[in-house]
């Protein structure tokens, strides 16, 4: 069944922008995270933990929100926001792998390797190295404009010598790693990432002017758009720019796209830590899209922001299913969506208005192709082929699968639903991930275009 769905979706063209980075990976084991509990002390760590800090000014801050997460076993990312503190992390961590990151490098090449018709992606910054870290693939493009015209060259042919490049570090935690925060003995429950994203002043995330007038003939020959890297916007830089700017032109972006067209477009929202950011990003960007992905974590945020702080603190604190649900509904109702998806590592969860035109069986189909192309990925670090789409399905589901289900009906009576499609899975679970990174980029990319494969079918 899923297999069929992925055949049908990979005849798709699909857009995506905007970011892209270098993700330089750091797998974390239980010494490493005790020398610099040690180097800071227990007592400094555990204050700092309590303050919580939103962004990261001093290795401590680092230690405490990686701390946190280990504990946890949550992903998070969090800002670096001190240029000078690339030393420090420099001369503590030496990076086992460099590799794509960023949503939509990552979804590219997962696209173009899944064999998608056309894969067309935008990043507004382009180094050498940076391009190099896309798949030599042939189905893969870079718009440019040559001559008055748009041309589409694979990035490899299509990057600029002196374009800024942005480095993201990586902490890859696995679940059973332990070590001491004084007395107490943490076991990391799940394993996971930690990010500390690097926040340039040069990196801007926007369409370049020359290019803004071709996006909707870009919209016109793709089937759908996967959006994201609003987090990476500051709220305001040196040379009198702001968030607000920023958004205004993310608006007509999502305009000039859909232009000539009725094209969907997804957004896929990641953390954003500072919440004057987050609202502007919410109440600016996801009335304009017909389809949002998130985790757990974000969800929980975007309600906080939107002023449903008990609700918000609920979904943090005890992870119930339910609450999830109802926080789902609060987003799509206040911002109209089509589609609202939400993965965490248990489940995943659709939620649509009664009138989608996909039965909540087809829903349902769609998340099963996501958390299996989600499972191939964290079993062999990367999909390189359709046939790795396989690897995926031999994956069980968790252990708590059955669980879950029953929650899910239990919300379901207990919640108004009527209203509503709301579908909800299990996740296939790896045990031992080869790495965590992208894996929600994944799950959203498989969600999203298997719902566009399946619309067309029926001809929405
Ligand atoms: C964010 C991070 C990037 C990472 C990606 C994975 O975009 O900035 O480093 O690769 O998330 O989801």
């Amino acid at each position: 069944m899923v297999t069929g769905i992925l055949e049908k979706a990979r005849e798709l063209s699909v857009f995506t922008a905007y970011n892209t980075n270098v993700d330089a990976i750091v797998y974390l084991n239980g010494e490493i995270v005790q020398r610099l509990i040690d180097e800071f002390g227990a007592e400094a760590v555990r204050r700092r933990i309590e303050e919580y800090p939103r962004q990261i000014n001093e290795p401590l801050d680092f230690v405490a929100r990686l701390v946190h997460a280990l504990k946890t076993g949550k992903p998070m990312a969090v800002p670096l926001v001190n240029e000078e503190l690339h030393s420090w992390f420099d001369s503590h961590f030496t990076y086992d792998v460099e590799r794509m990151g960023g949503q939509a490098g990552i979804i590219a090449n997962l696209l173009a390797n899944l064999d998608f018709r056309k894969v067309i992606v935008y990043t507004p910054h382009l180094a050498r190295k940076q391009a190099m870290m896309f798949v030599p693939k042939r189905n893969l493009f870079y718009p440019l404009v040559e001559d008055g015209k748009l041309v589409l060259k694979h990035p490899h042919e299509a990057y600029r010598e002196n374009d800024p490049i942005k480095v993201n570090r990586i902490f890859e935690f696995r679940a059973g790693t332990t070590f001491k925060l004084g007395e107490e003995r943490i076991t990391v429950p799940f394993s996971g990432r930690f990010i500390v994203s690097a926040r340039f002043e040069s990196i801007r995330i926007y369409t370049e002017p020359e290019l803004k007038p071709f996006l909707p003939e870009i919209g016109l020959m793709s089937d759908g758009a996967i959006l994201s890297g609003y987090q990476g916007i500051k709220l305001r830089y040196s040379d009198g720019k702001d968030a607000n700017h920023y958004l205004r032109e993310a608006k007509k972006d999502i305009l000039l796209l859909k232009r000539e067209k009725d094209l969907k477009v997804h957004l896929e929202f990641a953390s954003i830590q500072n919440r004057e950011l987050r609202k502007k990003v919410i109440y600016n960007l996801f009335p304009l899209v017909d389809s949002v992905g998130m985790d757990e974590a974000e969800i929980a945020y975007v309600l906080n922001a939107l002023g449903y702080s008990k609700l918000a603190d609920r979904i943090f604190t005890y992870n119930r299913i339910e609450d999830t649900v109802l926080g789902g509904k609060i987003l799509i109702d206040e911002m109209n969506l089509e589609l609202l998806q939400i993965h965490t590592i248990y489940y995943i969860m659709y939620i649509a208005h009664s009138d989608n035109p996909l039965s909540e069986e087809e829903l349902r189909q769609s998340l099963e192709l996501a958390t299996t192309l989600a499972a191939a990925r964290a079993s062999l670090g990367e999909v390189t082929s359709p046939e790795d789409f396989k690897v995926g399905l031999n994956v069980p589901y968790n252990e708590r699968g059955e669980y879950v289900k029953l929650r899910f009906e239990e919300a379901k009576r207990r919640l108004r639903t009527k209203e509503y499609k709301v579908v909800i899975i299990p996740t296939r679970l790896v045990e031992n991930p080869v790495s965590t990174v992208g894996l929600g980029d994944t799950i959203s990319a498989g969600a999203f275009t298997s719902y566009l494969a399946m619309l067309k079918e029926k001809g929405e």
